[in-house]
């Protein structure tokens, strides 16, 4: 079943001009690209979006690299797309991340892990709505 997903390409990878190659993997994995701009988060929006994680100890840090620098957000369709994306991502820990991955490849730490992706088909949707407007997205 074709499905939706949303992605964040991380302030370190996008300061280390990681940008490209990250979509071109995303590209070669067979995912399309629906939407895909670049922001700089609010202090606010980085809350909103993590507010899930509010209650953890890394919260404040998260935030904080969140907002140090500009980010790409994307909208990206596919069979699968959710399980997919993640796959191609790795372990959320760039140390345990598979050959091949993008956490492998470019994440730096836990926190500086590159890139982020949707975990199941509900929180797809809050999150590509919540940085797209429907007219925003392709098709
Ligand atoms: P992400 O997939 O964006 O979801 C939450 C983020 O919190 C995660 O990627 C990491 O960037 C960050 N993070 C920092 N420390 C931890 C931790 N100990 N466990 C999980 N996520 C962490």
């Amino acid at each position: 079943m074709s499905e939706r997903t949303f992605s964040i390409i991380k302030p370190d990878a996008v300061a280390a001009k990681q940008t490209g190659a990250i979509i071109q993997m995303i590209l070669d994995a067979g995912l399309t690209v629906k939407g895909m701009k670049m922001i700089q988060l609010t202090r606010a929006q980085a809350e909103g979006f993590y507010a899930v994680h509010s209650a953890r100890p890394f919260f404040k840090d998260l935030v904080e690299y969140m907002i140090s620098g500009p980010v790409v957000v994307s909208c990206l369709e596919g069979e699968n797309a959710i399980a997919r994306y993640r796959d191609l991502m790795g372990a959320t820990d760039p140390a345990k991340a598979a050959e091949g991955t993008i956490r492998k490849n470019f994440g730096k730490s836990i926190e500086a892990n590159a890139c982020h992706g949707s975990d199941a088909p509900e929180t797809a949707k809050v999150e590509v709505s919540y940085f797209f407007s429907n007219l925003e997205l392709v098709g």
